[in-house]
């Protein structure tokens, strides 16, 4: 099987879940959070928008999973409000919101929390907000994801260092021993890995996010804005 169609976080809420073990991840979004504001501030200031099309990839389930799109919308609240803006109806955004993630994620869990998400927006910004249509979109962010020129803003955190396949220099195929045995049977670049694990994860690494940002670029409208957080070293 492919690894993008077996490869998920713990799901649900329970004590091993992904829900309840994602403390550094959310301390990561939280020192981005400024980042994201200063983005979305200017889309704001460089697009008339009336539907704003926001995503975020690898939005896993859990805690994490709503803290960005708040955010987004605490940073469109604050700017309006600082310019005194009185929405009338008509002339309401609207903020498509698509959580992306792996087909085995658990959307279901996500599913579960979106009234509260939504009863929390009402009450924290008012009814003139507008309206935020959240969504799931399953599938990997290495190829497209979305129709074109669609997209405003693309939030990802703690995810694009995920590769689409073992790097084929490692991986099972005839010289499946050799690529074993030279990382020593690990699944990642430890101290003792030899330069060729490296060159080999550099590798992928360098296709995987090419395809990402060729997927982006056909999706992401002009004057769009992406904000990536991501381990590397
Ligand atoms: C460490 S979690 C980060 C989750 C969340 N963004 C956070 O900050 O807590 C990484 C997530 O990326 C997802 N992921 C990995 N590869 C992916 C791909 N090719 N397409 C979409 N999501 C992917 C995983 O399934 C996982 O849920």
């Amino acid at each position: 099987m492919e690894v993008n169609q077996i490869l998920h976080m713990n799901k649900g809420d329970g004590k091993t879940s992904y829900s309840q073990n994602s403390q550094v991840q959310g301390k990561i979004l939280s020192v981005a959070k400024p980042i994201i504001h200063e983005a979305v501030l200017e889309i704001l200031i460089s697009n008339n928008i009336e539907s704003m099309g926001i995503a975020d990839l690898g939005c896993s389930s859990g805690p994490n999973t709503f803290l960005p799109i708040s955010y987004i919308m605490d940073a469109i609240h604050a700017k309006r409000s600082s310019l005194g803006l009185q929405l009338s109806p008509s002339s309401t955004t609207e903020f498509r919101v698509y959580l992306n993630d792996l087909f085995s994620n658990d959307f279901n869990t996500i599913f579960m929390s979106l009234p509260a998400f939504y009863n929390n927006l009402k009450q924290e910004k008012g009814p003139e907000f507008g309206s935020v249509f959240v969504s799931a979109v399953p599938g990997s962010f290495h190829g497209r994801l979305f129709p074109a020129k669609t997209l405003h803003f693309v939030h990802s955190s703690c995810s694009i260092h995920w590769l689409s396949r073992v790097p084929p220099a490692l991986s099972k195929t005839p010289a499946e021993a050799a690529g074993s045995a030279l990382n020593r049977g690990k699944i990642y670049i430890s101290k003792t890995s030899p330069q060729c694990v490296l060159d080999a994860y550099s590798l992928q690494f360098h296709e995987d996010f090419s395809s990402f940002l060729k997927s982006r670029a056909e999706e992401v409208v002009g004057g769009g804005r992406m904000v990536l957080s991501l381990i590397g070293r």
